[in-house]
């Protein structure tokens, strides 16, 4: 492998973008080679001003090129798994957008493919651990500079949503980032998990949203 990693993105929207936009303009070492977006006018308008990067229709096809040499997942979550499993097949480093896949099982065999190729293949798009300010909190409560933590009290909002967000996507897609947290800041394993739904606002986007109170 080259010192410089050759990045497919597989996935141009929300998230991808913005990868794509940090790959090519902020970080070193690692450039886009190729973008994948079903909608491939997207891939194409993703890939403007990118030297040397390609547009494709399909992950198969980027994974197979041979100017690639890492991937990227921002597909939605419930399409992670069949790339995951193609990527780590290339033996590829692969940084998949959260979650990993959408349910406890399907991740457990995603790590346990990973763990079976002898070395650690994939990186969770957890990006908060990188975050300075995370990063000094979880020092004061590893070094426990203000005594022992009794207590996390994690707020996650979201001032809006895209168009067909689901109560399951409110957890599998934002409330993840608190598991995440709450793991990297205590170190421990999370046992048991309550959710409660309040009434839906009349301003909530759609009835489709709103789950059954039956
Ligand atoms: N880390 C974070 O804070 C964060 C924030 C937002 C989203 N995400 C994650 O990023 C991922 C993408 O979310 P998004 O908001 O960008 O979604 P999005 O819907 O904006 O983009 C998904 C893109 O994937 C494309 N696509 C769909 N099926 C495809 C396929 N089979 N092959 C190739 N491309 C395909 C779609 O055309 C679309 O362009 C999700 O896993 C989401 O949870 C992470």
């Amino acid at each position: 492998m080259t010192d410089i990693l050759r990045v497919a993105v597989i996935g141009a929207g929300r998230m991808g973008a913005d990868h794509i936009k940090r790959l090519s303009t902020r970080i070193h070492g690692a450039e886009v080679a190729a973008v994948v977006d079903v909608d491939l006018a997207r891939a194409q308008a993703a890939i403007a001003g990118i030297d040397g990067a390609v547009a494709l229709a399909s992950a198969d096809e980027a994974l197979n090129n041979g100017d690639v040499n890492a991937v990227l997942i921002a597909t939605p979550g419930f399409l992670h798994e069949e790339i995951l499993y193609k990527a780590l097949e290339k033996d590829f480093p692969i940084l998949c957008e959260k979650p990993l896949t959408p349910d406890a099982e399907s991740a457990w065999k995603v790590v346990q493919a990973e763990t079976a190729t002898g070395h650690k293949r994939i990186q969770v798009g957890f990006m908060r651990r990188f975050d300075a300010e995370y990063a000094a909190l979880g020092s004061v409560i590893r070094d426990r500079e203000l005594g022992e933590l009794l207590m996390l009290h994690h707020q996650h909002r979201n001032p809006d949503t895209p168009q067909g967000f689901t109560n399951e996507m409110l957890i599998n897609d934002s409330v993840v980032h608190e598991f995440d947290a709450i793991r990297f800041f205590t170190g421990e394993e999370i046992t048991s998990v309550q959710v409660r739904l309040g009434k839906a606002t009349r301003n909530a986007r759609t009835a489709s949203t709103i789950p059954s109170t039956s």
